[in-house]
This record gives structure tokens, sequence and C-alpha cells, in this order.
């Protein structure tokens, strides 16, 4: 009988279909690297989220494993290249989570725009600060999108009914724009210089170097504001604190940070960042699918050798 080492917090709705599979598991979560380096090789499969980080280490003591399963888009807490090089294959779930990141991004919008963070604290204050909040509408506004994959498809869905322009930064858009007739594909800098607002849904560069940098922000209008719901790399905070303590753009709101957990950043304390702690996919719906999506692909792949959703 197969054996999966379930080493994250996730929806109990994988086990179940584990179980219903006939498959063995241990739910061993928050163990340290040492610990899972103690244990690796008993398992044919391992199912993470976002905080286990798989190891080079981990991977070369996994004598049985076959298959890495991430609950969720992002791979990079895992050492793919590793693992590929000692024969296992490594899966996610796209587009399990996409709705729920596209609406967290917009609900930072729209609480960046009406500035709902700080009209609250200080309503529950009993201060009125009425006449210091005056919002900004969407209405007629740019929207750039960085990366039009499936979250960026799905913001891009989300704004119709708002009147707005749609300004897209992405390779692979053009051999399918024929199916998004909404938007228009431009050259990064003509997206950051035209945007009211920029949001990131892109991957994060492989050296690792932010995509947007201090001479990027100068381009921007400095009414504009930053959305990063995608990866901490992508905008360097430093210069992107640089750039609002500068004026030269509004506001930025992030859910995703160079080091998490974020314990220490920068941008702590700028009164012109909302700052969430990476949760733009943790719905309930998105957990529960994301879930059944990796335990039903590495059910198939242990019982039958098929691949799903192979990285
Ligand atoms: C993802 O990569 O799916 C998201 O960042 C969600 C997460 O891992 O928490």
């Amino acid at each position: 009988m197969s054996k999966v080492l379930i080493s994250d917090s996730m929806s109990k709705v994988v086990q179940k279909i584990f179980e219903k599979n006939k498959i063995s598991i241990d739910v061993k979560i928050g163990l340290p690297e040492e610990e899972i380096i103690k244990i690796i090789s008993e398992y044919d499969g391992m199912v993470v989220r976002s905080a286990t980080k798989v190891t080079k280490n981990i991977i070369l003591a996994a004598k049985k494993l076959k298959v890495i399963g991430r609950a969720g888009a992002g791979i990079d807490n895992i050492d793919v290249a590793t693992a590929k090089e000692n024969n296992m294959i490594v899966m996610n779930t796209p587009g399990g989570n996409s709705n729920a990141t596209a609406e967290h991004a917009f609900a930072l919008i729209m609480s960046l725009l009406r500035r709902i963070p700080f009209a609250n604290e200080t309503t529950h204050k009993g201060q009125w600060e009425k006449k210091n909040i005056k919002g900004t509408e969407l209405s007629k506004k740019t929207l750039g999108i960085v990366g039009f994959g499936n979250v960026g498809v799905r913001l891009s869905n989300l704004v119709k009914g708002f009147d707005m322009n749609i300004l897209v930064n992405s390779k692979s858009l053009e051999s399918r724009k024929k199916y998004y007739p909404h938007v228009k594909n431009v050259s990064f800098d003509e997206l950051i210089s035209n945007s009211d607002i920029i949001s990131f849904h892109c991957k994060a560069a492989k050296d690792g170097k932010p995509l947007i940098t201090k001479e990027h922000y100068k381009k921007m209008k400095p009414t504009a504001y930053i959305i990063n719901a995608a990866r901490g790399n992508i905008v360097d905070e430093k210069d992107l604190n640089d750039a609002l303590n500068e004026n030269l753009i509004a506001g930025a709101a992030i859910d995703v940070y160079s080091k998490e957990p974020a314990k220490e950043n920068i941008l702590f304390n700028n009164p012109k960042v909302i700052l969430t702690p990476h949760i733009a996919a943790s719905t309930t719906e998105a957990s529960i699918v994301v879930a059944e999506m990796i335990a039903n692909q590495i059910c198939k792949f242990l019982l039958k050798g098929v691949k799903i959703n192979t990285v």
C-alpha cells in the first residue's frame, strides 16, 4: 500500500480522498527539515502547501518518494530541479485558487482607493474622519495587469462592470488575444506609465530579481497604486518604500513578502501601504478545491501512473 506524508495544514478533504483510494497517510504538520529528513524515506508521496520547504536534503533522503504535490499554484518552496533529477514528479493545482486570489487583489484595490483600513480604524476609535477621507473611483481609470495567467485573466473579468481600461503585459497573450478583446497587451514600460493601478499576477523572475525598480517608479503616475498578491520578490520592498516616501506613487497593497512569515519588514507602519499576510488564496472554497485537486491527482498517479498538472 502506498503511503503519503501531509506536512502542511490543509482541508480534511485530502485525508478523505486518500482513505477512499486506500492510500495510507500521515499528517505531520510543522516539522523542521531535520525531522522530515528522518522520516521521508517511508513515503511514496508528499503533499505540501507553502509552509514546508521541500529542500535538496529532504529530496535526497527520500528513497521511495515518487511524487510531491503542492496544494496551490506557486512551487517556489520545492526544489523542483533536484526532484526531477531524482525521478520524482512535482504537481500543483493551477486554477484552483485563482478566483480567490483575483478577488483578494480586487479587495485590496478597493481598500486602497476608498481608504477602508484607515476609515475603519479611526471610526472604531471614535474619530470622525469624514472630512479627511476622499476616495478615488475605478470608473474610467486604467488597470495594468502584469502577467495574464489564471489570476490575471480572472481579475480582468471581475472588473468588467467597472468601466475601466485594462492594459496587460504578457508574453503569452499574443497567441490567444482573440479570447480577451477587453484587454490591450502592451510593453511593461507602457503599462507602468499609463496605469492608475498596477497589479502583479506573474511569476517571479528565475534569478529572483525584482521586476519593478527605482527607474520604473519615476515613470509612473504620482497617483498610481501598486498591488502585489503574486510573489514577494517581484517588488523590491525598499525601492517601493522609497518611491512612496518620495511621492513617486500614491500607495500600495501587499500580500506577499521577500521573507515569510514577515515578522519585520521595511513597509511596516508606512501609512500609504495596506498589508495582508499572504491570504489572497485563503478562502474556504479555494482551500477545498486545491485539496481535492492535489489528492485526486496524487491518487491517480500512485494507483494508475496518470500524470496531471506536472510542472
Ligand atoms: C499559491 O501559490 O497557490 C498561493 O500563493 C497560495 C498559498 O500558497 O498560500
